[in-house]
């Protein structure tokens, strides 16, 4: 929380430019402090009076476009959601390539977590209007809450022993949005299988840092995993089926 009794913030923000940078270096700015200022206002501020060679992504400012996630003070969070603090330190999201500063190339996660293949209906026409059952729309709003801003995978510790790609927190979300809709015809038995489900730790750290605070143990890893049950398959799943059976 901001003291509003300081004036001024102090910020070590990473610099790095790989086309001409030999090593990254932390470049320290002064910041006149306002109320409720968002990092993002800060970032604003130091582009537009103290450096303008400064990159950050700052693009819907509403916590929607999952574009602007950063590590302030070593935590990953929203530029536009997160206060400043009198003291920071910025640095770009690990795991991803740098493009430059604060902005790193998030297309081969977000590759990953789009390769999902989307709602398939049975070839039968659908009946319109379409029944959908009121628990599948509940549990429907989950997923939808995702904005891909891969704070979660920052923190994730299944993700960093799978080496960052093998294992993402958002493409499960993707999956269980689809495997818990009934209109559904795609194996999200497998596909869950396939991404690694069984290697969460259960941690709640992603939950700690979600900005929509998605609850992603219960109403993903184990919503899933307790589909995958069903089936008979999963880490004990032949064991845990009989007590379905
Ligand atoms: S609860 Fe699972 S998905 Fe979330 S951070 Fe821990 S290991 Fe990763
Ligand atoms: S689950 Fe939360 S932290 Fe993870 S990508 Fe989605 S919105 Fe971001
Ligand atoms: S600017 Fe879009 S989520 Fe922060």
């Amino acid at each position: 929380m901001q003291d509003l009794m300081v004036k001024e913030i102090t910020v070590s923000i990473f610099r790095y430019d790989p086309e001409s940078d030999k090593h990254p270096s932390y470049q320290t700015y002064s910041v006149p402090s306002k109320e409720r200022m968002l990092v993002g206002d800060m970032l604003e501020y130091i582009h537009e009076n103290l450096d303008g060679s400064l990159a950050y992504r700052w693009e819907c400012r509403m916590r929607l476009c999952g574009g602007c996630t950063i590590l302030i003070n070593g935590k990953p969070g929203l530029i536009c959601r997160e206060q400043a603090e009198p003291s920071m330190t910025l640095e770009p999201l690990p795991f991803l390539p740098i493009v430059r500063d604060l902005v790193v190339d998030r297309k081969s996660l977000l590759d990953k977590i789009y390769s999902v293949p989307p709602l398939t209906r049975q070839k039968s026409p659908v009946r319109l209007p379409e029944p959908i059952a009121h628990e599948v729309i509940l549990g429907l709003r989950v997923p939808r809450q995702c904005v891909q801003c891969l704070a979660c995978v920052a923190v994730c510790p299944a993700t960093e022993v799978l080496t960052a790609d093998l294992f993402l927190p958002p493409k499960l979300i993707q999956i269980a949005g689809f495997a818990i809709d009934d209109r559904d015809t795609v194996d999200r038995v497998q596909e869950s299988e396939e991404s690694n489900l069984f290697d969460c730790a259960c941690c709640h750290a992603c939950e700690e840092v979600c900005p929509h605070e998605i609850n992603i143990s219960e109403k993903v890893i184990t919503a899933l995993r307790n589909k995958t049950y069903e089936h008979g398959i999963g880490r004990g799943g032949r064991y845990i089926k009989a007590f379905y059976d």
